[in-house]
This record gives structure tokens, sequence and C-alpha cells, in this order.
């Protein structure tokens, strides 16, 4: 099955020391605030820790619609300046992470507070790491290259997603060489994080949607991970069983406070899960896919996810099937096999429920070595997968998501 036996050996005991790594290190977590109006108390919390001057990065959706007007107004009331850098769009690039650290310096701002989805906040890290390191983007890229400790960060999701407010890594993309680079470092957690599930219940179905997707395969992807953890796995199973429990409900009613908030919940522990254990080819594939055809990244995971399940799961049948389990999909009699096959079977019915297509529209052809190349690369030396594949096999399952 995989001509590559040497190199395969060689990802495997590089794997090893990276569990190694993960189960000795110190992951750090953001000080937690939490339910609806828990921002507004993180910005008192700001305001304790002596902060005078804050650099606000966010989207300019964000601050349109009016997301920010409470954070902005209780800022004013404790004495706290700030200056707002709206400049982040989806999948953020060097050159808008550059200029909002030209915001920062302008202003002399002692502070960040991240305020949106996984952009803003990956953006955020990246310019408080900047703001202490005089050391460009691209070297920053990988592991454990940030030397000093970035500027204080604080962070509001304002999707159920990423979890980027409590993992140690930040992407960020690069249109021309069509690229997606991870910089992952310790040193990147947030001090604190609000998740304030009323900041989200104006988010629309497909958004909801596609982010939920994405930390649900932040749950999967660290449950299947050889580089797992009996507190890994128990931070994946829980965020499983919460977005199988509310992920419906918050794509099919928006304004239900309760499924958001269980939902802002999730993505942090999927995302506990993930910044120990890693992710795997579903990632590895759904970064190229946002490279080469700026798919939003949860629908991209939606997308792919079914089709490396159905690929790795000979490997991984009992752990599919405790995630069956969690689910709440096991009927009488089930054995593991036929609940493994149930659970990617209710993954491909979640996507249909909500309007996810089963093939990528913009995928090329004439793309498909050069993304397989990218996402083995990517995953080969980073991400411990229950099953390994060549070169081909990738390119014949991503060649599947053809429309
Ligand atoms: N750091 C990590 O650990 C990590 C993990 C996974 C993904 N990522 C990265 O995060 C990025 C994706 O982040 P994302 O999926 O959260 O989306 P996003 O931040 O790109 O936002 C997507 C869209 O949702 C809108 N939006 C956000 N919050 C809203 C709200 N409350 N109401 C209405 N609209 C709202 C935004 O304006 C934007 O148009 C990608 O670049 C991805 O690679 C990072
Ligand atoms: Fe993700």
């Amino acid at each position: 099955m995989i001509p590559f036996g040497i190199q395969v050996t060689g990802y495997q005991s590089l794997m090893k020391t990276l569990k190694g790594l993960v189960k000795t290190l110190p992951f750090p977590k953001p000080t937690l605030f939490s339910g609806p109006g828990s921002s507004l108390q993180l910005c008192e919390a700001i305001s304790q820790m002596g902060v005078r001057k804050l650099l606000i990065v966010t989207d300019s959706m964000l601050v349109k619609i009016g997301l920010l007007d409470d954070i902005e107004s209780k800022l004013e009331d404790l004495g706290v300046r700030y200056a707002i850098y709206d400049g982040i769009l989806p999948d953020p690039t060097v050159d808008q992470i550059e200029a909002g650290l030209k915001v920062l310096k302008r202003e002399r701002c002692q502070a960040i507070l991240a305020v949106g989805g996984g952009s803003p906040i990956d953006a955020a890290k990246v310019i408080a790491a900047r703001a202490t390191n005089d050391k460009s983007i691209s070297r920053m890229e990988g592991m454990f290259k940030i030397f000093t400790a970035p500027m204080p960060l604080y962070a509001v999701p304002t999707t159920a997603g990423t979890g980027s407010e409590v993992t140690i890594a930040a992407v960020v993309s690069d249109p021309k060489k069509k690229k997606k680079s991870p910089i992952m470092d310790p040193k990147l957690v947030p001090m604190m994080a609000a998740l304030d599930g009323a900041l989200m219940t104006g988010l629309p179905p497909h958004i909801t949607a596609a982010t939920g997707m994405d930390a649900l395969t932040h749950a999967v992807e660290a449950y299947l991970s050889a580089n797992a953890l009996p507190e890994t796995d128990g931070y994946a199973l829980a965020a499983t069983k919460l977005i199988m429990e509310n992920l419906p409900r918050a794509v099919a009613k928006g304004k239900d406070l309760k499924a958001r908030q269980a939902m802002s919940f999730a993505s942090y522990y999927a995302a506990l899960a993930f910044t120990r254990a890693g992710v795997g080819y579903v990632h590895a594939i759904s970064h190229n896919f946002g490279a080469f055809y700026h798919t939003p990244h949860g629908l991209a995971n939606a997308i792919v996810m079914p089709y490396v399940l159905d690929f790795s799961k000979r490997s991984c049948t009992r752990k599919l099937s405790k995630l069956a389990d969690v689910s709440g999909l096991r009927q009488k009699g089930d054995r593991p096999q036929k609940l493994a096959s149930r659970f990617i079977d209710h993954i491909r019915e979640l996507n249909e429920e909500f309007g996810i297509p089963d093939r990528l529209e913009a995928l090329e052809r004439s793309d498909i070595p050069a993304i397989a190349r990218n996402a083995l690369k990517e995953a080969h030396y980073t991400y411990a997968v229950p099953r390994y594949m060549d070169q081909r096999t990738c390119e014949r399952l991503i060649g599947k998501m053809l429309a």
C-alpha cells in the first residue's frame, strides 16, 4: 500500500518524539470568562490588568453589524482607550497582519483584544508576536519559532469553530503562493478569553454550520490521533457530544442562546483536544482548498471529512465506534464496524441537512497533484494520523471530490 516504508518509519519516529513533547510540555490555557455578557467581564479584567490603550483587532463586517458596540461602550466606561484595526478578512494574509502591526505601533497600544472568528484571532496572535519579536512572519512558520513572549493578548470568539482562543496555532495565508501555513507555539495562547454565546446569535446558518463542522473535525481528528492522551480524549468526546446535540439547533434556530453557548464550549473543548493531539489529513487537505480556492475553512473540512474517515476507518474502527456512541448513534446489537460506518454516514447526513455539498465545485483536476503533495507534506511532518497514505492514494481521494 505504502511504497515509501522508510519515510513512514521517519514520520512515525518523528511523531513519537512529538508525543513525548506533547505529554511533557506545559500548554497554557487562557483565564476564561463564559456565558452571555462575559465579553464585558473580560473588558473589566483587562482594565484591572492596568491596560490603558488597547488595539482591537477585528473584521469590518463585525463593526458594521454593531457586534462591537457593547464592548466599546464598556471600555469607554472603564476609561480604557482603544484603537480599532478592522482590516482582517477571512484567511488573513501577511499584508493584513503587517498593516495591523503598523496601527499598533502608531497608536502606542499596550495590549491586543481580538474580537471575531478564527481569522481576526489568528491575525491578532501574529500581530502580538511581531510586536515583540524582530522576526518576519515567514520565519515564524512551523513549530516553536517565537522566542520572546508576545504582547498581552485577549480574545473574544464570535464563531464557534476554530477554538483559536485556546490553541497554540495561528494560520497565515499567502494567496500568491497559494499557501496556508500554521505558526505553532504555546506562547501564542491568549492570556484571557470570553466565550460569550450572545455574540453568536446573529451568525448566519451557513457560517454556523461550517464553523461548527470545523469544531467537529478538531474533535474527531484529535481523538483519532496517535498522539491522543486521556485528557485530550475527554475533551474530544465531550465536544463531539455537545456538537451533535447543539449544532443542528444552532443552525436551524440561530437565536437559541443555550445552543449557541453550548457550541462555544464545544469549540473550546475541541480546540483543547487538538492543540495537544494535533489534527490530520482532513485539515491538511482543507488548508489547501482554502489556499487554492479560498474555500471557507469549516466548509472545506465538512466536505473532506467523510472521505478521509472512509480511508482511515480500518485503522481506527473502535475509536470511530466510540465517537458514534457519544453521538447517540448506537443501535442494539451493533458491532464496532457497523457503528464506525454509522458515524461516517451521520456526518454525511449532517452535511446534507446543513446544505453542505459532498463535492467541491471549485476543485480543478489539474490542481490535484499539487494539492495532494502540499497536504501530505503538511500532514506527514506535523500530524500523527491513524493510517498513512501515499501521493497516489491522496490524489485518488481528492479526485472523488471533483464536481
Ligand atoms: N488558530 C487555530 O487554531 C485555527 C484552527 C482552525 C482554523 N483556523 C483558521 O481560522 C480561520 C477561519 O476562522 P472562522 O471559521 O472562525 O471564520 P472567519 O473568522 O474567517 O469568519 C468567517 C465569516 O463570518 C463572519 N462572522 C464572524 N462572526 C460573526 C458573527 N458573530 N455574526 C455574523 N458574522 C460573523 C465574518 O465577518 C466572516 O465573514 C481560517 O483562516 C482557518 O485556517 C485557525
Ligand atoms: Fe480547523
